[in-house]
């Protein structure tokens, strides 16, 4: 007899990507435990360093910060993001990272007569908040380009989660699109924006103009803080009261707080990294396509790909022999895919050569 429910019990959870373990001393490469070269392209982590400022605010903390509570709001924080969106404070929730936030929208939004719609492939925590929560998932195909599925306007969901642009596909979904999608459905439209400062626009303006919908950001990607945990939502004051009710009390910590508002602010560093990542981006999808493969074009820090001719597993396996990490999944739709997130351009050509002599037999 198990202690857990049924559906914790027959769960599988979530399956994080591997993380080699690696010496703190260097952010872009890390030795196995053997001493050998690892080049990790496999969780979207942002190869270049999180800004100055951060370290600096991290070495700025004084004992009273660690001996007090941290503020429950992050109101630092809330006021910094909140001019960068031109929006309100009371606008903005800070997260544990993107994924708290999903959590608390599942808690508050779904349950067993309450179901959850997304379009698939998409993040695969999804369906595993559902799970725990017990509600139903209705999972809507995307067709072969990624676009937004007519039918998920109709599936009469609690929660619909939009992925822009998506993961693992990269692909982006424009901004009237989902503005349709927000103005059709009764329940709520979470657009997950954990991607989107490698994209050209994002939906900022659909919270100001449809009650209906929340944003997810993340400062994991695009600010180099995946380590950090810190994320935060974009929603109507009364939306973000709401889920206020379900949040931890006190879900972001003060070290936290203080490094994440020192990212957000550095908008020259921002900038630069993310041109330095798309730049990169270009760089890797042409050289790709060079070697056979075919990729959507990316809005992401990762590209998709697919071999004329060669298996992904293959290559897959292949690519871990050379301690050389990307994203495979072994599920219907994408067995024949490998997610590859955009590293630096010398990691890059690590993966560059080793998959020119891998597609060559
Ligand atoms: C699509 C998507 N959404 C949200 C997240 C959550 O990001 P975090 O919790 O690191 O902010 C991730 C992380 O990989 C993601 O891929």
């Amino acid at each position: 007899m198990s202690y857990f429910r049924e559906n914790i019990e027959s769960a599988k959870g979530y399956e994080p990507g591997f993380q080699p373990p690696a010496p703190a001393a260097s952010l872009l490469r890390s030795k196995t435990a053997g001493g050998a070269e690892v080049v990790k392209l496999n969780t979207n982590e942002n190869p270049w360093p999180p800004s100055p400022a951060v370290l600096k605010a991290i070495a700025e903390i004084k004992a009273e910060q660690l001996r007090r509570y941290p503020d429950p709001m992050g109101n630092a924080f809330r006021e910094a993001a909140a001019k960068i969106n031109g929006v309100e404070p009371e606008w903005i929730m800070c997260c544990n990272g993107g994924d708290d936030l999903l959590r608390m929208a599942f808690i508050a939004f779904c349950d067993k007569r309450r179901p959850v719609a997304y379009p698939v492939p998409t993040y695969s925590l999804y369906p595993v908040l559902a799970n725990i929560q017990n509600c139903k998932a209705i999972e809507v195909a995307f067709d072969k380009e990624f676009n937004l599925p007519a039918r998920l306007a109709r599936v009469r969901a609690a929660l619909t989660i939009v992925c822009n642009p998506n993961a693992p596909s990269g692909t982006f979904i424009e901004v009237e699109e989902l503005a349709s999608l927000a103005a059709e459905i009764k329940g709520v439209l979470l657009i997950d924006e954990a991607y989107v400062d490698f994209a050209e626009q994002n939906c900022t303006e659909l919270v100001k103009q449809f009650g209906n919908v929340i944003i997810l950001r993340s400062l994991s990607k695009g600010y180099s803080l995946a380590g950090l945990r810190f994320g935060y939502a974009i929603a109507r004051p009364e939306t973000i009261k709401g889920l206020l009710k379900v949040k931890d009390s006190y879900n972001v910590d003060a070290i936290a707080i203080a490094a994440a508002t020192a990212a957000i602010k550095d908008r020259e560093y921002f900038k630069e990294t993310i041109e330095k990542v798309k730049a990169e981006r270009k760089r890797l999808t042409e050289q790709l396509r060079g070697l056979g493969f075919t990729l959507p074009e990316s809005s992401s820090n990762f590209v998709f790909a697919e071999h004329k001719t060669c298996k992904a597993k293959e290559i897959y396996d292949k690519l871990v022999q050379r301690n050389i990490y990307v994203r495979y999944w072994n599920n219907v739709g994408i067995d024949n895919k490998l997610r590859i997130t955009v590293g630096t351009r010398q990691q890059d050509d690590t993966l560059l050569a080793a998959l020119k002599e891998i597609v060559a037999g």
